[in-house]
């Protein structure tokens, strides 16, 4: 049996090179806290505990990651990586192991964690090391014979230390009954003054433990976050492997270097995505499903067969399957669109139903509204939903056909069948299958004359 498995996450540094309010661990990559995340991964590897260690911007990182299922210890000042762990110690269970990940880390994979946590149950000290042609700043592997005997720290290192390209990441587990006896014995006579976690290497060597070392497959990994610069760095690898996963479903994308996706993308077979699309929460594109360029999608299931044209914004809706809509639509919260519906340019459409075959081609604004089958509204209508306190409803029967520049002032209802002539402001509810229309008729007056300039 293993035992279980706590891990520590430490969040509580500011991130000055951030150059932000923000504490760091809360910058978004892939639209998600940094440290959003590694709890991501956390939770993934089973852990029976996830234990954050905040303390820059006081309550904003319990705050921004209230809804996880996490514990949270406060770090109020901080005097290093150890003195973080420290902070932590008593929430964990002495007959289990610990793994110690960090809020500004957010691409480990679990399965490059998995080693070190195996090695921690079998009672060893698993450490994830790399190596760095250019090792500048991070501590050193000291090995001999082959064995890591301790770290040293970039600060504290001779020349001769400097020279070695293996070095921390800082990710390690360890059987916590250990971890807390050499936390204890923890000094700061460092170069910084800091009590490093990265000590209890040498002392966990003392102790006769067999240190354990594993290498990540991919460096970027274990890269951190320290800047703007090096946030931006780990958003384009990390969309890169989103891409090249999403390719190697079978998706066609224009240019796997111009696709944002924070969030989840779930695809069927054939679909093609032209370049800058943004996906944001949770999107599924059905099979044969094509987006044109520069279109944005959050939270919505589009249905095989439909195109997206480009310029395309859609925001927590239904769509139904062998659709066209765009360019330059937008279909916002609470819109559902059954099979084969048409949405043209410049056409809004906010929490409305619209079923199958009918077709709002241009220029117009459908909000809050019913519409049946087969409807066929002209360029330029708008339901005046809002009469400046409360929203009214708006219904369309089916096979309706509606003439360009119509205004319907809801509440209204359209009978099947009807029609309503180019221009109309429908104040009353129009009957089913007769032509109904408000307009002037047109007029000549013979011989008038524009004014003239006096
Ligand atoms: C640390 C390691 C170094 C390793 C490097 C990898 C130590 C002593 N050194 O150095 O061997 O090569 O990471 O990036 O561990 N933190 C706290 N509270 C603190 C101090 C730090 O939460 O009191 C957090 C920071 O927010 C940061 C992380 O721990 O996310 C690392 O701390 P930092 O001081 O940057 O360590 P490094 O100097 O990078
Ligand atoms: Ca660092």
């Amino acid at each position: 049996m293993t035992s279980t498995l706590d891990i520590v996450i430490l969040a509580a540094g500011k991130g000055t090179r951030m150059r932000s309010e923000l504490p760091k661990v809360l910058h978004r990559l892939a639209g998600k806290p940094l440290l959003g995340h590694v709890v991501g991964t956390a939770h993934a590897l089973g852990a029976a505990q996830v234990c954050v260690v905040y303390g820059f911007g006081g309550e904003a990182v319990p705050q921004a990651l209230a809804d996880e299922r996490l514990t949270f210890v406060l770090q109020a000042e901080q005097h290093g990586t150890g003195h973080a762990v420290m902070q932590a110690l008593p929430k964990l269970a002495d007959a289990g192991v610990t793994l110690v990940l960090y809020g500004d880390v957010p691409l480990t994979r679990a399965a490059t964690l998995e080693p070190l946590a195996a090695a921690a149950q079998a009672g060893k000290l698993g450490l994830l090391t790399v190596n760095l042609a250019q090792p500048d700043g991070y501590g050193r592997i000291v090995r001999e014979a082959g064995r890591v005997v301790r770290i040293v720290e970039h600060k504290d290192a001779s020349a001769a230390e400097r020279a070695i390209e293996e070095v921390n990441t800082g990710i390690l587990a360890v059987p916590t009954r250990p971890l807390k006896r050499w936390i204890a014995e923890l000094k700061n006579d460092n170069v910084q003054g800091e009590y490093y976690l990265t000590d209890i290497i040498a002392l966990a060597v003392r102790d006769g433990v067999e240190v354990e070392t594993h290498q990540p497959a991919y460096e970027w990994e274990v890269l951190g976050v320290n800047s703007k610069v090096q946030l931006a760095e780990l958003e384009r690898i990390h969309q890169g492997e989103i891409a090249r996963a999403l390719l190697e479903a079978g998706v066609t994308l224009a240019d796997p270097a111009r696709l944002d996706v924070r969030g989840s993308l779930a695809c069927g077979r054939d679909v093609a995505i032209d370049v800058n699309c943004v996906f944001e929460g949770r999107v599924e594109l059905g099979d044969s499903v094509q987006v044109g360029a520069n279109c944005v999608l959050r939270n919505v299931n589009i249905a095989a067969g439909t195109k997206l044209d480009a310029f395309t914004l859609i925001d927590d809706a239904e769509i139904g399957e062998a659709g066209r809509i765009g360019p330059f639509s937008r279909i916002r919260p609470g819109t559902q669109l059954a099979r084969d519906v048409h949405v043209g340019n410049f056409v809004e459409i906010k929490n409305s139903q619209i079923d199958e075959g009918s077709k709002i081609s241009h220029l117009s604004y459908i909000g809050d509204t019913t519409m049946g089958r087969k409807v066929n509204i002209g360029a330029g209508t708008i339901t005046c939903n809002y009469d400046g306190a409360n929203k009214h409803r708006t219904v369309i029967e089916d096979e309706v056909f509606v003439g360009s520049d119509t205004q319907l002032v809801a509440p209204v209802t359209v009978g099947r069948g009807a029609t309503l002539g180019a221009g109309t402001t429908l104040t009353r509810d129009a009957p089913a299958g007769e032509l109904t229309l408000s307009r002037a008729k047109q007029a000549t007056i013979p011989g008038w004359k524009r004014p003239t300039k006096k």
